[in-house]
């Protein structure tokens, strides 16, 4: 592929931007400068430099956030800064969108992708993807709300009762539950369905992939194939 197209494609710019960044010196390839933007170049494991800053090339853009509370996943937020501007430039240019939101005081695991595919996949309540959440609430919960969680709560405006698929008391004010669908504000309208309000909700799980240990809150990395692949593996 040609050098500008690569540079484009990997979010730097439009084409004319992409064809300047190389004929200003500013790209490099194991150390050596490219001046012709047209040179033709294997995407293979194919990793350049822009302003000495090493890019490795990626068709698709997978990348996994460990969202802050006071932040929107929307990229045109209302009240509070959108998750974008904890990512660098070229995954919003290359228009990377969340899969499935998660709400501006929630925190946790969320997946974004610049990957139609992959975004309905994993965002679609259809494909019953199972999420575990950490949540607080205002009042004590009890083996009772455990109980009524996984028999299902009517929520207003759903034609039938949601249900959890798991439900595990930590303590007094604690659960985590896990929950198939999508629905707008599904955690915290289960748990008002039980006369009780959540204070903190985290997720902690999407499928088979769990948010890193060791990833502080508000920073990203690349989801690999190891990932994508742990993503996948769930019952
Ligand atoms: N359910 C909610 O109520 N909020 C979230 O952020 C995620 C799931």
């Amino acid at each position: 592929m040609q050098l500008e197209k690569i540079l484009q494609s990997q979010g730097f710019g439009s084409r004319k931007e992409c064809r300047a960044l190389i004929r200003d010196e500013r790209v490099t390839v194991n150390g050596a400068v490219i001046r012709d933007p047209s040179t033709n170049l294997p995407t293979d494991d194919l990793v350049f430099a822009v302003d000495d800053q090493p890019w490795r090339y990626r068709a698709q853009a997978y990348v996994l956030l460990h969202k802050p509370a006071g932040h929107e996943c929307s990229r045109v937020p209302t009240f509070h800064p959108s998750v974008f501007t904890l990512l660098p430039p070229q995954l919003a240019l290359r228009d990377v969108q969340c899969v499935g939101r998660l709400d501006q005081d929630s925190t946790g695991l969320l997946l974004l992708s610049d990957d139609g595919q992959f975004i309905h996949r994993w965002s679609s309540g259809k494909k019953q993807v199972p999420k575990c959440y950490r949540i607080e609430t205002a009042d004590p919960v009890s083996e009772a709300d455990a109980a009524r969680l996984l028999a299902g709560v009517q929520l207003e405006d759903e034609p039938a009762p949601v249900l959890a698929r798991a439900v595990v008391l930590d303590g007094s004010h604690q659960l985590r539950m896990t929950i198939t669908e999508g629905k707008y504000h599904q955690v915290k309208r289960m748990i008002g369905a039980l006369g009780n309000r959540v204070t903190r909700l985290h997720r902690e799980s999407v499928g088979g992939l769990s948010l890193p240990a060791d990833l502080p809150e508000g920073q990203w990395r690349w989801l690999e194939a190891a990932d994508l692949a742990q993503l996948a593996a769930y019952d």
